[in-house]
């Protein structure tokens, strides 16, 4: 069963369209890079994949679920079950501690639980920093905060937009890495996107949002040829 298949999907902002036809699915595990220019919808995309926003038309299944057929109640315990999301804007909620901010999603899924909060602290590399406040950190920890807050439930699905958009080529570097390994080791599916061709590189898939829809790229067997992506088919 796919974690995430969304068919058909459309949406438009009054006769202005965003983006349609998209046809989307995620096997467990899959990591896949989600590339587009700016504006092209990306966000759009991954709030509708997530529920948050309606989409035109089409639909999105998530762990199997019909978001559809959930009211708004049925959608937000979906989410809380089976998805981190990691923000462009990293949301991380400015009067709640950093050890707060992680331990989010397990106190609204009545699970508290301090020792993974702390866990995961340590795997982004703020084990250190539980108490301190979000205004007390620079802009790499917040986002590393967002990254440690979307994985601690191990969800099925991350969707994980520009996670590194807002970092020096090293610090980005290093905050990848991190996301890519903890999804890795929990196993979870994660769309990533990103304007990086390095990262882009790193995932099982690549999928092009444009006016066009969405295009799947093939990731070239020989990167060392400079060019990552090789056949381009237009699926949508
Ligand atoms: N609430 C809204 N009402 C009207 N138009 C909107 C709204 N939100 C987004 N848009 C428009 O939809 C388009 C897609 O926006 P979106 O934020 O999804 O792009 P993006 O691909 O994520 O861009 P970026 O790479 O800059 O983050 C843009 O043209 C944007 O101006
Ligand atoms: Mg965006």
């Amino acid at each position: 069963m796919s974690v995430l298949e969304a068919r058909g999907l459309a949406k438009s902002y009054g006769s202005t369209p965003v983006f349609s036809g998209i046809d989307l699915c995620l096997q467990a595990g899959e990591l896949v890079a989600l590339l587009g220019e700016s504006g092209s919808g990306k966000s759009t995309l991954l709030n509708c994949l997530a529920g948050l926003d309606e989409p035109s038309a089409g639909s999105v299944r998530l762990a199997g679920a019909d978001m559809a057929a959930l009211n708004e109640g049925q959608r937000a315990l979906l989410r809380r079950q089976h998805l981190g999301f990691v923000f462009q804007a990293f949301h991380v909620l400015p009067h709640l501690t950093v050890a707060a901010n992680v331990g989010l999603p397990l106190l609204l899924l009545k699970r508290p639980d301090p020792q993974r909060v702390q866990e995961m602290l340590v795997a982004v590399g703020l084990g250190d920093l539980a108490a301190r406040m979000p205004r007390q950190l620079s802009g790499g920890q917040l986002q590393r905060v967002a990254i440690a807050r979307a994985l601690v439930h191990r969800p099925a699905l991350v969707l994980a937009d520009e996670p590194t958009g807002n970092l020096d080529a090293r610090n980005a570097s290093a905050v990848l890495d991190l996301l890519l390994e903890q999804v890795h080791a929990q196993g979870s599916a994660c769309l990533l996107v990103t304007h990086s061709e390095r990262a882009a590189a790193r995932a099982d898939r690549c999928v092009q949002l444009s006016e066009q829809g969405i295009a799947e790229h093939r990731i070239a067997e020989h990167p060392r040829t400079g060019h990552p992506f090789t056949d381009k088919q237009v699926l949508a």
